[in-house]
């Protein structure tokens, strides 16, 4: 908890009262809200519900609670230093807990938590990028890759998707068997070296890529390229769904199946540069059941939602793993986002 709260203080560090307040785009909250919101669920679920407390500070939950205002009213917030002390308030409150809480009984909780943090740590950095990705020194440092639309085959087969483990977060549960075919998925996210083709071959100006709905979103927000900018040899960052899917047909392949994505994770890594969309929507696995609170996963179990697999290069390693499952609608490109794509050849 505090070597991921030390990143978290980092990520903040050089922000000034305005950046803290900005809305940057509709859909996301100001970074101070997040930071509120990380200290106000803590308080919730340790002091709260697992220690038995009196709710601490009821003036902040109408501000910092999901369900408590509008997006739009979350940009009157406390100052910076009023934020970092409810942070410092509640944590030092849970670590008294921590000395007498039976922690064995309680590790999911706590481990949710942590990940609950990293979740909103990455919200965050995607508002600073929306408001100046160079003045907050963020950067996505990918690997150099010399080749492009390298792809590797895996074979037909069954593989273990999803994960028991006790860090699983509920909509990855429960594990279980799923079988193949065979299939070939790139070794690598799609770089812009190879976008740029796509772009410069028109590709946004040309509906035979792209489904209706995906098409109608390209249009009618004038849309050219991805969001954020990137060389060559760096993963494409910032692409709607939309995008990720007219690309894969405008090279003659598709987007992988999350199941597709999560068995060649067996077999190399893929985490850690771009989160990757997939064509599956987000549903929960057979026997689901619905952990901390319906509100985490069940809630977006509409058939709206595209999953995204990976991670990113701004997500915290305890929310990164093969199993673990990310969802946004597939208009969204303000996220960290990229893809891979998926051929199968015939015989
Ligand atoms: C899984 C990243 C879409 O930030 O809305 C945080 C995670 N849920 N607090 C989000 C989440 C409740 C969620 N995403
Ligand atoms: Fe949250």
């Amino acid at each position: 908890m505090q070597r991921c709260r030390s990143r978290t203080l980092d990520r903040v560090r050089s922000i000034d009262d305005d950046d803290f307040c900005t809305q940057a785009h509709p859909d996301f909250s100001p970074v101070g809200w997040h930071l509120g919101h990380i200290a106000y669920t803590e308080a919730i679920w340790i002091l709260q519900h697992l220690a038995g407390n009196a709710p601490l500070m009821p003036e902040y939950h109408q501000i910092f609670a999901q369900d408590g205002l509008p997006k739009s009213e979350r940009v009157k917030l406390p100052q910076i230093e009023t934020v970092l002390e409810y942070l410092e308030i509640v944590r030092s409150k849970v670590f008294d807990y921590l000395e007498i809480a039976p922690v064995e009984q309680q590790e999911r909780l706590w481990k949710w938590l942590i990940q609950h943090e990293c979740q909103h740590v990455e919200t965050m950095t995607i508002v600073l990028a929306l408001i100046d990705a160079e003045k907050f020194s963020l950067r996505s440092e990918s690997l150099d890759s010399e080749e492009f639309n390298d792809m590797i085959l895996i074979s037909a087969g069954r593989f273990i998707q999803g994960s028991n483990e006790i860090e699983a977060q509920d909509n990855e549960r429960p594990a279980h068997e799923v079988e193949l075919d065979e299939y070939w998925i790139d070794r690598d996210p799609v770089r812009y070296g190879d976008y740029r083709s796509f772009i410069e071959f028109g590709g946004y100006q040309n509906p035979d890529y792209w489904t209706s709905e995906g098409w109608e979103w390209v249009k009618s927000n004038a849309i050219t390229q991805p969001l954020y900018s990137g060389k060559d040899h760096q993963p494409v960052c910032g692409v709607s769904w939309y995008e990720a899917d007219a690309y894969a047909r405008f090279v003659g392949k598709r987007l992988p199946t999350e199941a597709e994505w999560e068995k060649a994770a067996h077999v190399q890594n893929m985490l850690g540069e771009v989160w990757q969309w997939t064509s599956t929507w987000f549903d929960s696995y057979l026997n689901f059941e619905n952990y901390p609170y319906s509100g985490y996963s069940q809630n977006y179990f509409d058939g709206k939602h595209r999953v995204l697999k990976g991670g990113s290069w701004a997500t915290f390693p305890w929310a990164m793993r093969n199993s673990f499952r990310n969802w946004y609608y597939p208009h969204v490109r303000e996220i960290f986002s990229g893809f891979r794509c998926v051929v199968v050849k015939g015989v």
